[in-house]
């Protein structure tokens, strides 16, 4: 598939005219978007790529053509596909082709996404995307936020307008510091968040579901007076459990604690009617965050950060200097709701994906992979071999197969890994060994699945 660039550019006085590097990139571009994948795990050490590619960075470079032969030989060989249908492991990516496409467009856009003056079109689309988010969050008009790279640092920005606004409406710093309460469940990212902003982690116990719970927070609010903000999970990375947000909401505001929920996996489900319900209670956090370039089908890197009062964020993170002066502070500027100023407009692919197939085609796709999660427990559950550690609540399902070790895992999931067949990688779960599935990718076939899993008899 070749894609016609007919490109008529005046050369540069530097670089020349460019234009059979960008036909270049076009086209593998465009073969890359149809082309077949596997999840292959294809690293190599650095050592062997440096062998395989050659000097590439020199004085007088080594031309367009054979920069892409290195990348298309050695480099991206040594990638592995994070959008293929059979790539379970971790949270894996399945970005639609429009939504890909589109960041072609975006990158050759080029645009200044900071600040309203410089980027105003894309941000208003951008803002389209938020708006359909937060409208699944059942909040107000007036909120919103940005688009940031990702979870990790959506969850910081959120949680420095927490501090932040707790530190004006109390006051001050506490004696002793300000503290952050979460349970064990909540991602790594929150305690690097925490060590970012210099805050202490209280450990919130779950109950046997494993959830965050409106009694179990009341119980460390009650003996932790510094606490400036809960953070609440709607999909744990390793379980997919979404936490009791309609008690953690009613516990927090209580006690006037932020309540910020880390949707990066699981908000995606907010899309889906089969289980909206566990997400019920959201409409009352004050943050949140999703990851589209995890369950909403858009590329890296991509994260959704919304504010139910924005102007609180605003008030945090707008950047003030004397070159700032002439900022137009009445206009939406996404780098006033994040730690950033110079950002790409990177909610533009979902924003155009979204435009292309409608948010019905979203709802779909998102029950698809649920739906796939469901008839792989199923056959787990049908089967003498196999069983489920836990119930599933979204779509990531923990397993085990009786008698096997750690090694045993490992072996298989390599193997599988080494052909190409499926990435399922083992984690651990209440201290023992399990296997883990996590589906975000409508094209999975779970029939291809259950027939892999005969493979740990
Ligand atoms: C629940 C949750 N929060 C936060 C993150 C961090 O997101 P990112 O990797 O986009 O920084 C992840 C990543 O898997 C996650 O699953």
């Amino acid at each position: 598939m070749t894609v016609s660039v007919d490109i008529h550019a005046e050369p540069h006085p530097v670089w020349g005219d460019e234009s059979h590097v960008v036909q270049l990139a076009a086209d593998w571009s465009a073969q890359r978007v149809v082309r077949h994948t596997d999840p292959l795990s294809t690293a190599r050490s650095a050592s062997e790529l440096a062998a395989a590619a050659g000097p590439t960075v020199t004085a007088s470079g080594i031309g367009a053509d054979a920069a892409l032969r290195v990348f298309t030989d050695v480099l991206e060989p040594a990638t592995r596909s994070q959008d293929d249908p059979y790539n379970l492991a971790y949270i894996a990516a399945a970005p639609t082709r429009a939504a890909v496409a589109f960041d072609l467009v975006t990158s050759a856009a080029n645009i200044f996404g900071g600040i309203w003056e410089a980027g105003a079109g894309a941000i208003f689309a951008e803002n389209e995307a938020l708006a359909w988010i937060t409208g699944m969050l059942g909040w107000p008009d007036t909120s919103g936020g940005c688009f940031v790279s990702g979870g990790t640092s959506g969850n910081l920005s959120a949680l420095m307008t927490a501090r932040e606004t707790a530190k004006s409406r109390r006051g001050g710093r506490p004696a002793g510091g300000w503290q952050l309460a979460c349970t064990a469940n909540a991602h790594s990212s929150i305690h690097s968040a925490a060590k970012a902003l210099d805050v202490d982690v209280v450990d919130v116990p779950v109950d046997e579901r494993g959830h965050l719970t409106g009694p179990g927070l009341r119980k460390v609010l009650e003996s932790h007076p510094d606490i400036f903000a809960v953070v609440a999970s709607a999909g744990t990375t390793n379980e997919g459990l979404v936490d009791d947000l309609a008690d953690v909401a009613s516990v927090a505001h209580e006690f006037g604690v932020w309540m910020h929920v880390d949707g990066a996996y699981g908000g995606a489900g907010l899309a889906a009617p089969s289980v909206r319900h566990l997400f019920d209670g959201i409409e009352q956090a004050d943050s949140f965050i999703v990851d589209p370039h995890k369950w909403l089908f858009a590329p890296y890197d991509c994260c959704a950060l919304v504010y139910r009062e924005p102007e609180l964020a605003r008030a945090v993170h707008a950047q003030h200097a004397s070159y700032l002066d002439h900022v137009d502070r009445e206009s939406w500027n996404p780098s006033d709701f994040a730690l950033h100023l110079t950002r790409r407009v990177r909610g533009l692919p979902l924003w155009f994906s979204l435009a292309t197939h409608g948010t019905d085609k979203y709802r779909d796709a998102v029950e698809l992979s649920l739906s796939a999660s469901r008839a792989v427990a199923d056959a787990i559950r049908a089967s003498d071999h196999l069983r489920l550690v836990r119930e599933p609540e979204l779509s990531v399902l923990l397993f085990e197969r009786a008698g096997w070790t750690p090694e045993r895992y490992s072996e298989w999931s390599h193997e599988l890994a080494a052909n190409g067949v499926i990435l399922c990688v083992p984690t651990t779960w209440r201290g023992k060994t399990v296997l883990r599935l996590a589906f975000v990718n409508p094209a999975t076939d779970p029939g291809h699945v259950i027939e892999v899993l005969e493979t740990l008899r």
